[in-house]
């Protein structure tokens, strides 16, 4: 589907860039910018840009960028066409009457179908036979009715197609419900129900839409929990269950846990900002996501080793993601002299909420649980068990940005060792010294590949030319401040001359736009291209353009020409352009 041209360039035009961003973020004017705290990763100072003569955005910090119809779409977390129809209505204009491409239907269309197929399994589970399993198993559970309507639970009934017959009748076709994850392909074409007698939790994403389940067997057995495969709609790398409910929350910090029951007991329990990943580890997608409605956020996993390992992993993903991260750690637990795993749900049920409310105010900094695990893992009284708990505490206390920090932890370690903190420290500073001598080192391999920084960040848009790439950005920036320029160039260089297929592409969107404009709107142009495309060229045009007129013009023709003869191989015509050039 495509939209007229000219109707896009209508919502471009009557959408302030400036007002539109300042719905959801507070920007100041600083120069010829705005700025504000980016929208799109967790800051203390305001790095993200936005100008209104441009009216294009663009993040130093994470480096996102683009026009206000990209701005919606990622703010909003929704597709371009939705993008359009939000901007449109906000100024009151008509969407046209456009011919739908069949793809374009395709995800409402499946989204309607998953709506309909969790009101299914909500009202099987109040149906006297087929949802007793799962009401019973729920009571176990001590899950309330409440809490069931709110997270919208239902039951599979233990039928091949009781889902699939429903579906039918209200005019669905098989493929549509294999599309949608909830049917599978069985024998000469017939479809059959994926989830049978189980427990249905449907995941939701941010905006509120039904994109897929997760079923848990009734009581032991395998799988214990199946989950919809991924589709068109249901991404999991990019949800999180329970952040439709915790984005309203008004608990300062976000907590994370494993399981889906997890998060269900914890909002029972007034835990209302948890949220879990569907059986994965942590995304750096994810993480995006919790940035945007917290700065806060505990981990609380299970306390088995493979809650400990995820806990790790997790820290790592949240890395430099501005975050302010506390660890829960829940208790060991011994039942027979033997250790048993404990979820945040065993353990409301076990100790109860304010129990886990002291924990979450107790938890500490990822260092502070690094350190502990550590201890555990070593038998201090043995003096070579001693000495290798120090040697990876230290690197654990040097690894700390804070000098506070790094003097608070010191000394811990020093007292849980029973050694002197003099010594701790100047280990301390010696780890210290290797890591910044790593870290000069990596520094100056950085200044070498200042290259590598001028390429787009999508990898599928790296410049296999950079001189050439370099002077046909040039061009672009020039020909977009300076349109009278376009007749000029569009006589002497064409797309095919450039050496990248997406400045090419640029280029060509330029050409069309050859009319008598004092400048071309970015934000026309940058409608128009691929996100990662359009990310870049933002990039660009937030400086201005560094030359002007014919002459820096013909330089970087000469040498977008230069360059796609040598490319081409063909040594007569570019010696002769050469001299051409001298002459
Ligand atoms: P309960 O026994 O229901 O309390 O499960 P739990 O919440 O304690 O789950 P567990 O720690 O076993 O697993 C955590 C999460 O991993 C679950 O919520 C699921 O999302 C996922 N998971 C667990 N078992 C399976 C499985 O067999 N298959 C798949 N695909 N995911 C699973
Ligand atoms: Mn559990």
């Amino acid at each position: 589907m495509r939209l007229p041209e000219k109707f896009l360039d209508e919502v471009i035009a009557r959408n302030d860039i400036v007002d539109v961003v300042s719905e959801y973020v507070h920007l100041t004017p600083q120069g010829a910018n705005y700025f504000g705290l980016c929208p799109f990763h967790s800051e203390k100072t305001p790095s993200f840009s936005v100008s209104r003569s441009k009216q294009i955005y663009h993040c130093f910090g994470c480096s996102k960028g683009g026009g206000v119809i990209s701005f919606v779409m990622d703010v909003e977390n929704i597709t371009f066409l939705e993008a359009v129809e939000k901007l449109a209505a906000r100024v009151g204009l008509q969407m046209p009457h456009v011919e739908y491409d069949p793809k374009d239907r395709r995800r409402p269309r499946l989204l309607e179908l998953l709506r309909v197929a969790a009101r299914f399994y909500h009202e099987t589970l109040y149906r006297e036979r087929d949802g007793a399993a799962a009401r019973e198993y729920l009571d176990g559970r001590r899950i309330t009715k409440q809490t069931a309507t709110r997270f919208g639970l239902g039951a599979a009934p233990d039928d091949w197609t009781a889902l699939t017959r429903h579906l039918s009748d209200m005019g669905y076709t098989g493929n549509e419900m294999v599309d949608a994850g909830v049917a599978v392909h069985g024998k000469n074409g017939s479809v059959y129900d994926r989830f049978r007698r189980r427990l249905m939790l449907p995941v939701i994403d941010q905006r509120g839409r039904v994109v897929g389940f997760g079923g848990r067997i009734l009581g032991d057995g395998e799988p214990k929990y199946l989950n919809s495969p991924e589709t068109m709609v249901f991404s999991k790398r990019r949800l999180l269950y329970g952040l439709n409910l915790a984005k309203n929350t008004k608990r300062k910090e976000f907590i994370l846990c494993e399981g889906n029951i997890d998060v269900i007991t914890l909002h029972q329990a007034g835990f209302d900002s948890a949220v879990a990943t569907m059986g994965t580890a942590l995304t750096k997608e994810q993480v995006q996501m919790i940035a945007r409605y917290t700065s806060e956020l505990v981990i609380c996993y299970d306390n088995d080793e493979a809650g400990k390992k995820a806990t790790e992993r997790a820290v790592e993903t949240l890395g430099d993601s501005g975050l302010q991260v506390r660890i829960l750690q829940l208790p060991r637990r011994l039942v027979d002299g033997v250790p048993v795993k404990t979820d945040p749900d065993d353990f409301i049920k076990l100790f109860g909420a304010d129990e886990f409310e002291k924990r979450l105010k107790g938890s500490g900094s990822p260092a502070e649980y690094k350190l502990n695990e550590l201890f555990r893992r070593f038998n201090l009284n043995t003096d070579d068990q001693r000495v290798e708990y120090l040697k990876e505490a230290v690197r654990i206390v040097a690894g700390l940005q804070s000098a506070v920090e790094r003097e608070v932890y010191a000394g811990r370690v020093a007292e849980s060792a029973g050694v002197s903190i003099q010594a701790v420290e100047s280990e301390v500073q010696r780890a210290r010294k290797r890591v910044e001598g790593a870290k000069k080192k990596k520094r100056d391999t950085e200044v070498l590949r200042v290259e590598e920084q001028r390429q787009p960040k999508d990898r599928a848009l790296r410049y296999a030319n950079m001189r050439s790439a370099s002077a046909e950005e040039g061009i672009i920036c020039l020909l977009m401040e300076d349109p009278s320029l376009v007749p000029y160039a569009s006589e002497k260089l064409k797309p095919e001359d450039f050496s990248s297929e997406f400045l090419a592409k640029v280029y060509a969107l330029i050409l069309e736009k050859d009319e008598a404009l004092e400048y071309i709107p970015p934000a026309a142009v940058l409608a128009r291209l691929e996100p990662g495309e359009s990310e870049h060229l933002s990039k660009l045009l937030q400086s201005p353009a560094p030359a002007r007129g014919k002459k820096a013009a013909d330089d970087y023709i000469d040498v977008i020409v230069q360059e796609k003869l040598i490319r081409a191989g063909d040594l007569n015509a570019l010696a002769a352009k050469y001299r051409q050039t001298k002459g």
